[in-house]
């Protein structure tokens, strides 16, 4: 049995069925922006891996702080032990991560991390006594992981998760904010949720928010005053804010964090994805000392979380590296051209298709087509990888993050095979 043919008979892969999965094109190395196929082509890579790769791959800097580490410690438990990489990872977490987030949790992936989130905001009022707040508010169109308390903050209806409905814990939502980042505020668009707030706060322990970009649930990019009028109700009724940062971290929206658009601190916020520079698998979450403390001063002090991989010494290596490397990076000013290039480049793809295309959205180094019809995934892919490009569309949504190191010439690739794919039907 070939290579190709045990994978697909034999390996799970993301969002998947052993009946007709789509092909999955086996990635020899990557190098820069791109991605080396068994076969000898070279593809663009407009989806940084998720949001993860944003210096690129095979990046020297972060190959050497991997084995340098792997020299000295790959792995200790970090039950009673510590170790530098992630005391001096800690530091810079707390130093770039909004003012008044000092406490750090280290965990495995993303999800993880959304669980220790939601674990801390029950575990807060639990300490304070107070058993009836034990509900999440959300919006609509949010994607806060695959397991399960983060299934139960993914829209329930459009998200991926809707066969859980009635197993998950049930949760509040409102509507997703329909006032757009570009769009006049207009705050008739926060009525949903401050109509649960008013009428359930007294059940709700936190809301959680994708600040400015929902991602994975539909990509739509919302007014930065929503989260000013958010952060106001949840002070003024009691409730701890917490902010997914997993997607929208280390830049990707044009500002370091998606809250930073709208100057406001959550409670606690978690972080993932970017956070290793897409080396390896790493997040966090971040509180402040009033969480943190109020868990800990309480009748439930000790937070009931310990991975066996917590602060593994390589990932928080990587991860510090990573950071210093966008720091000292004139990150901003990429970012910027990289939104540039999409906004001339992409927008009008909405007029001219106007009868396939519902929207076209930018935002940092986010480009997103929405499309009248859902994308046939694998045709789409055969398309663009014989095209030399690497996209993974889902649902009615075709869209590009590139690594922050990507050149115009590439950049013009990826949005020339975006037009000619809706050009040609090839979806
Ligand atoms: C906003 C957000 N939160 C959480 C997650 C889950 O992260 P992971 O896939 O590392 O578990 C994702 C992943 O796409 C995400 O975009």
């Amino acid at each position: 049995m070939n290579d190709l043919l045990f994978d697909k008979e034999h390996i799970w892969h993301p969002y998947s069925s052993f009946i007709n999965p789509d092909p999955a094109y086996k990635v020899i190395s990557c190098d820069k922006v791109r991605l080396k196929l068994e076969d000898g082509a070279e593809l663009i890579d407009g989806m940084s891996s998720w949001w993860a790769a944003i210096h690129g791959y095979n990046v020297p800097e972060l190959n050497k702080s991997v084995i340098d580490q792997s020299a000295k410690m790959s792995h200790v438990m970090f039950g009673g032990l510590t170790h530098d990489p992630a005391i001096s990872l800690c530091r810079k977490i707390i130093e770039i991560t909004p003012e008044g987030l000092d406490k750090v949790f280290l965990c495995d992936s993303g999800s993880v991390a959304v669980e220790v989130t939601m674990k801390m905001a029950l575990q807060y009022w639990f300490s304070k006594g107070i058993k009836d707040k034990n509900k999440f508010l959300t919006i609509r169109s949010g994607y806060h992981g695959d397991t399960f308390n983060a299934m139960s903050v993914c829209d329930p209806d459009t998200g991926m998760h809707q066969m859980y409905k009635g197993v998950l814990p049930e949760n509040y939502f409102a509507d997703s904010p329909e006032c757009g980042y570009y769009d006049e505020w207009d705050c008739n668009k926060i009525k949903s949720f401050k109509d649960i707030i008013e009428k359930e706060n007294h059940k709700i322990a936190a809301v959680i928010l994708e600040p400015i970009v929902q991602g994975a649930g539909g990509m739509k990019f919302y007014h930065p005053k929503y989260l000013n009028e958010v952060r106001k109700l949840c002070d003024r009724f009691g409730i701890l804010l917490i902010f997914d940062e997993i997607a929208t971290g280390f830049g990707r929206t044009g500002e370091l964090w998606g809250c930073d658009h709208s100057k406001v601190t959550p409670d606690i916020m978690c972080i993932g994805k970017a956070l290793t520079g897409g080396y390896m698998t790493l997040a966090a979450t971040i509180a402040s000392g009033k969480v943190a403390l109020g868990i800990s001063e309480g009748k439930a002090p000790i937070f009931m979380h310990g991975p066996t991989f917590m602060a593994n010494p390589l990932a928080c290596s990587v991860a510090n590296k990573s950071i210093d490397l966008l720091l000292n990076s004139n990150w901003r000013s990429k970012v910027k051209n990289i939104e540039e290039q999409l906004k001339n480049e992409l927008l009008p793809i909405r007029e001219m298709f106007s009868d396939k295309v519902k929207d076209v959205r930018v935002l940092g180094a986010i480009g997103v087509v929405e499309l009248r019809k859902k994308v046939d995934v694998a045709k789409a892919q055969k398309y663009l990888t014989g095209m030399g490009i690497w996209l993974r569309p889902f649902g009615n949504l075709l869209y590009t993050m590139p690594p922050y190191i990507i050149g115009s010439a590439d950049l013009s690739r990826i949005t020339e095979g975006m037009y000619k794919l809706i050009e040609n039907d090839e979806y």
